[in-house]
């Protein structure tokens, strides 16, 4: 706990009943500086932060040190505790450091229950042999911390929850051209599409980025495709949304461009001037009216007013599976900050992301797709 905190890590702490017979959950609520949850089903627990959100919040999960039991039990499946139900319910990566005596370490069935485990995608740190609290010698030791701490810190570039999807996102503004000098554009950094892209990446998904014009780096492991115009926009995404399962549609696409693109500077006249606009085509719209289109699309609102209201008709208009809304234009949060919350709608439910940095945020929002992309392929 100290050394993870130490690099500024949010820890939260779930207790087990054994756990608590060892050490008061008091001294890990002072360590992590957040309460420590203990319980399944408590009333308190339940409204603030229950398992699902605990699911749902963590980027990894980190069991230490993980007994014969609760590795018997993650094994299979058995939810009759916070934490089991905690495993059962996230789709981050997970670790487990185990701690026992040799022999229940070396016990066919302990070891069964941890190959089964490392096929789930449990990651395994350690045990190591040494001397063991029971007096013998072995191999059932927990690793030290500072190996379980560089363990977690090594591998957080994967977790692979999205591993052999396709996806394709859109990100940033549009420019609309009204002569060779002028355009008409927006406020989007790129920010959120771009950590969305980095995101889906660290999921494991194979990432296509199209771009609209913005000042930010994407990894090399990312396929990019750098536009300009809501029309190049259109062409880019749609002429390769069938060959992706997921769309995301975070850009800030032009709703209007100019009619008609002078080729000459437009030279300064009149006092007053008009400038005839006409409707872009658009994308998301297009792509779900796609014969082959991807398995779940998810568009983006940002509104000023009525969020509810407008992103739920958005979700039912353009036919998506999510949308992702925000809003703009007040303080905190929005266009080109570091930080957002968004509110996020699909047809059967709604889930608040309350305001952090868009990097976590992008992370939440990619574990929500994940979940709801699951939930449609299993119905
Ligand atoms: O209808 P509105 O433009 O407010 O909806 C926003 C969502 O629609 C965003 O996800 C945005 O990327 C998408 N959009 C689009 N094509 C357009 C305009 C917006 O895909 N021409």
């Amino acid at each position: 706990m100290r050394l993870l905190r130490k690099q500024d890590n949010q820890v939260r702490v779930v207790m087990t009943h054994s756990a608590m017979q060892f050490i008061s959950p008091l001294t890990f609520q002072a360590l992590s500086g957040n309460s420590v949850s203990t319980e399944l089903l408590d009333a308190e627990e339940e409204n603030a932060m229950g398992h699902i959100n605990l699911a749902r919040w963590a980027d990894k999960l980190v069991i230490a040190p993980a007994t014969a039991n609760i590795i018997a039990k993650l094994t299979h499946g058995l939810a009759d505790d916070l934490l089991s139900t905690l495993y059962l319910a996230t789709n981050c990566p997970v670790y487990i450091a185990p701690a026992m005596n040799h022999v229940m370490w070396n016990k066919a069935v302990t070891q069964e229950n941890i190959l089964r485990l490392q096929t789930h995608g449990v990651q395994l740190i350690g045990p190591e042999s040494g001397d063991q609290a029971c007096g013998e010698v072995g191999f059932g030791r927990m690793s030290e911390a500072s190996d379980i701490v560089l363990k977690l810190t090594e591998e957080s570039c994967s977790d692979y929850t999205l591993q052999s999807k396709n996806i394709l996102i859109s990100a940033g503004p549009t420019r609309e051209f009204l002569d060779p000098v002028r355009y008409i554009t927006n406020r989007s950094s790129g920010k959120m599409g771009y950590a969305l892209a980095e995101a889906a990446l660290n999921a494991g998904a194979k990432v296509t980025l199209i771009s609209g014009p913005v000042n930010l780096t994407s990894s090399d492991k990312i396929t990019r495709i750098n536009v300009e115009t809501a029309e190049q926009m259109h062409h880019a995404v749609l002429s390769r949304a069938d060959k992706n399962d997921i769309y995301i549609g975070a850009a800030a696409v032009a709703d209007y461009t100019p009619a008609s693109i002078s080729l000459k500077k437009i030279k300064k006249q009149a006092n007053e001037s008009t400038i005839q606009l006409q409707k872009t085509r658009d994308i998301l719209t297009d792509v779900a009216a796609l014969k082959n289109k991807p398995n779940f699309i998810v568009g983006f609102a940002a509104e000023t007013d009525d969020l509810e209201h407008y992103a739920k008709n958005k979700l039912k208009q353009k036919k998506l599976d999510m949308i992702a809304a925000n809003w703009v234009g007040q303080e905190q949060g929005g266009f080109d900050k570091d930080e957002n919350a968004l509110q996020v709608y699909w047809n059967t439910g709604s889930q608040c992301l309350e305001m952090t940095n868009k990097t976590h945020l992008a992370k939440q929002l990619i574990n929500l797709i994940t979940e709801r992309v699951n939930e449609k392929n299993s119905t």
